[in-house]
Order: structure tokens, then sequence, then C-alpha cells
């Protein structure tokens, strides 16, 4: 599971175009969505005849696809960029853009502190980065593409296109929801990807049949709120639950999954739909973000510790075998040992199967940067003991599920031991068990035998 891998990756070399131009190199920090316009700005690229490379000292062009949820994504894209900068006192004629969320929102400072980038491209804008490519290889003028589309009247349906033709993956992403309404007040999202805005759902269905044709067995739907997908869809609305029926009779699809539901929206027809529509994984990743009341408050969480806890007695009565996955922020402004232990208590409480927790970062231009800030060494050891807590819990959970058998989607050998597979299950453990001979997708029975922090070792049934 990775909401936010700040590990960089690299996109897998791939056949290339006929016109040879050069080699492109993208690093990637964020979400999945970001992972996913690294594919869209791979693709671009690509079609105007680049080739992959595979470190960025070879690369003719460098992409930056950059994070601003926190401080940290931020600053490693600096550092990055200091890196590229010998490269480029090196090699000249290296072409450097930044695209992303930090693209979008910290422009001009990308320009002052590293002048050595070509152009800088926003969220909305990632279709464009072909043409600012050949600019850049024409005039060596610096460029900038920041537009956003912004609410004009009640509806914003201006959504990207996608360029299709990806090669075969079995696992694959799809965006049904851009940019974000909520605007928490700890969060750069809504600044960094603009207002809500859904895609209509012919494009969604019509790109799940294409990546099915090519080998996809899994989708992933994206979206900041992903359960309000549909506002704005003025014509034959069809709501997140809706979505999912409509997408489980896709022959092929095996399984579907989605990222990341917002509490408030979470409607008993999403419950039904979770429970009664096969290829809809038993898993839900719902941020809590907090477990204290005044805390979801300031946040601006429009959801109660007892409403979210609600949500949660119904899935689990409704689908008793589900996964429950969240994210936690410690240390927000003004968090009170009170508030904290709130938090602690929530999370005993819900017991979660797993949870990614942050430190609060502040933002520039959130309602959040202006209040009183909690100490870092408070926020950092609230941080060690909320790990601590969660990580006993995850562990006794893996633990419960011993002895049962589970259908486990095959994905390959594990990287670290070959005489192992890896996959996972339909509530999200990974699960590791003997090598056999198995195509990637088959779907198998596998008996828990031992459990770990991050999962479950498995034997043939
Ligand atoms: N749209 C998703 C979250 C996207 S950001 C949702 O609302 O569910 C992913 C996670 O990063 C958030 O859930 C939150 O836990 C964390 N996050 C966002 N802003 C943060 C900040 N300023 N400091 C620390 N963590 C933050
Ligand atoms: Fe950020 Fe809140 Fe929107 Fe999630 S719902 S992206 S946390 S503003
Ligand atoms: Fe994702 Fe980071 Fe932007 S979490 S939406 S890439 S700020």
């Amino acid at each position: 599971m990775s909401l936010i891998s700040l590990s960089p990756s690299v996109l897998p070399a791939r056949p290339g175009g006929s016109l040879q131009r050069g080699t492109y190199y993208v690093q990637t920090w964020g979400c999945q969505m970001n992972e996913e316009d690294s594919e869209q700005i791979a693709l671009g690229l690509e079609s105007i005849g680049f080739t992959p490379a595979t470190s960025p000292r070879e690369a003719h062009l460098v992409i930056l696809n950059t994070c601003s949820v926190r401080k940290k994504p931020e600053d490693k894209a600096f550092s990055f960029l200091g890196e590229l900068k010998m490269i480029k006192d090196a090699r000249p004629d290296l072409v450097i853009g930044v695209a992303g969320c930090m693209a979008q929102v910290r422009a001009d400072e990308i320009r002052k502190r590293a002048p050595h980038v070509d152009f800088v491209v926003g969220t909305a804008q990632v279709i464009r980065i072909p043409a600012l490519v050949e600019e850049a290889l024409q005039t060596r003028r610096f460029q900038k593409r920041l537009d956003l589309p912004e609410r004009k009247g009640a509806i914003v349906t201006d959504v990207p296109q996608r360029a299709v033709g990806r090669q075969a993956k079995l696992k694959s992403f799809v965006p049904i929801q851009y940019g974000c309404d909520k605007f928490c007040t700890y969060c750069i999202v809504p600044a960094t990807r603009g207002r809500e805005r859904s895609r209509p759902t012919e494009d969604i269905v019509r790109e799940v049949r294409g990546l099915v044709a090519q080998g996809t067995r899994e989708i992933t739907l994206l979206g900041q709120t992903v359960n309000s997908y549909g506002k704005g869809l003025e014509e034959g609305r069809v709501t997140f639950a809706q979505l999912l029926r409509i997408l489980s009779g896709i022959p092929g699809l095996q399984r579907i999954r989605y990222t990341s539901p917002y509490p408030r929206d979470f409607k008993s027809d999403l419950i039904e739909a979770i429970r009664d529509v096969e290829p809809v994984m038993e898993h839900c990743h719902m941020p809590l973000q907090a477990g204290h009341d005044d805390l979801l408050r300031r946040m601006r969480r429009v959801y109660t510790v007892e409403s979210y806890a609600t949500i949660l007695e119904n899935l689990r009565a409704a689908v008793p075998d589900i996964g429950l996955t969240t994210d936690l922020i410690v240390g927000f402004p003004g968090e009170t040992d009170e508030e904290f232990e709130g938090t602690l208590a929530a999370v005993r409480r819900f017991q979660f199967d797993g949870a990614f927790m942050f430190k609060y970062s502040p933002r520039p231009n959130t309602p959040g940067a202006l209040m009183e800030q909690v100490d870092d060494k408070v926020a950092s050891a609230r941080l060690d003991e909320l790990i601590r807590v969660q990580t006993e819990i995850q562990i006794a959970r893996n633990e419960a599920q011993v002895g049962r058998t589970m259908e486990v989607m095959v994905e390959g050998p594990s990287p670290k031991n070959k005489a192992l597979l890896q996959g996972y299950s339909r509530d999200f453990r990974m699960v590791h068990f003997p090598a056999r001979e198995v195509e990637p997708g088959t779907l198998v029975a596998i008996r828990a035998v031992t459990a770990h922090k991050w999962g479950l070792m498995g034997e043939w049934e």
C-alpha cells in the first residue's frame, strides 16, 4: 500500500517510438495521482520520439514530478535540482522541467532557486509537456504554464485528456476525479490540484476496458474524495457506488480498489456495493486524521469521531472480514495532550489494519500555518507513541488471520526471496507463499501460517 510513497520511483523502461530524439528520465514524489501523471508524462515524451533513460546522469531531458503535501518531499525536489545543476554545468544542453504540485504553488521560488530549470508546468497542464520540451529545445527561454481550471458558475468539468496505449500492467491506477473542494486547514492539495471535477463516466469505462484488454486485472480508482465522484456531472449523473457497479461488469476485471473516500460522503449505497459487488475489494482506506472532535473541527474535517465510528460499525457489520486502513496526523496546531490521547484512544477503539501516520507539516498559505504551532519535539514524541500503539494493533490484527484461507492475486516473485511469490488478499494484506508455476494475475487460495507487521506468510491451500 503506498498512498504516499516518498521514495523516488523510476518509470520502467519500455520500447520507444521510431523517431529517436534523445532520452528522458522522470523522477516522481508524492501520491498515486502523481505516479499516474508521470506515466502520462512518459507517454507524451515517447509520442515525440524520446526513449527512457536509466538515470538522470545520461538523460537528455529530466522531469521532476513534485509533491508539496509536506515539507520533506519539497526538500527532496530542491536537493535533486541541486544535483541536476552539476550535471547541467557539464552538459548545458540538458533540458529540465519541473511538474507536479510544487510546480503549481512554488513556480517563482523554483525559478529563483534553480535558474537552470527550463520550464515549470502545473498539475492541470501535463498534456502540454511535449510542446514545452520542443520549445525549450528551440528557444532555451524559461517557460511557465500553470493554468488551473477555475470554477465558472457552479460546475467545473474541465478534465485532462488522457493518453492511451499504456504498457501492459497487472494493476493500474485510474483517476476518476481531480482536485478537491474540502479545504482541510492543514492541506495544500486544493491549491495544487484546483477545484473538484469528475471525469465523464464513459471516459472511465473506455479507459478501464482498454486497460483490461492490455492485461490489467486490478484497478485502483483515484480521487482526493473519491466517493463524492459525480458531483458536477450534470447529465445522467452517476454516483460512486453506481460507478463501481458499472465497472464491475467489465469482463476480465478481477479487482476494484479505490482511494480515498471521505467519511461524510460515505453513504449506505457504498457499503452495499462493497458487500454485494464481487470485484469490489473488502478493503477501505478512510482517513480519520485525528481522534478528537475539537481537533477535527480545527482541521475542518466535517465529521465527528462518533459519526466515523458509525460508518466503521456499519462496514464491519455488512462485511465482517473487511480490511480497514487510515491516515493520521499528529501535532496539528494547538493539539493538547488530551486531544492527542483522543487520537490514541480512537486508534485502539477502531483497530485499523494499517495506517499512514504523519507529523503535521505547516504548508504555506493554508489556515493551519497561521495557527499556534505545537513544539516539534512534542509532536515527534507523539508520532513515535502513535506508531508504537498502531504497530502493536497491526501485528495483532495480522496474527488473528493465521489459519484463515484467503484469495490472493499472484503478482510475481518476492523481490527479496525468489523462492516466494507475493500478492495481496482481498482485504489488502500482503501475502508471501512458496513459489509455483502460476501466471501473474491468477487468483489462488492461500492459508495464512505466520503473521508479521506488514502482512502474512502463507501456504497453498
Ligand atoms: N484526499 C485525501 C488525502 C490526501 S493527502 C483525504 O482527504 O483523504 C494524504 C495524507 O497526507 C492526508 O490524509 C493527511 O493525513 C496527510 N497530510 C496532508 N497534509 C498534511 C500536512 N500539512 N502535514 C502532514 N500530513 C499531511
Ligand atoms: Fe486535502 Fe482534505 Fe482535500 Fe484530502 S479532503 S485532499 S486532506 S483538503
Ligand atoms: Fe499528491 Fe503530493 Fe500533490 S500527495 S496531490 S502529489 S501534494
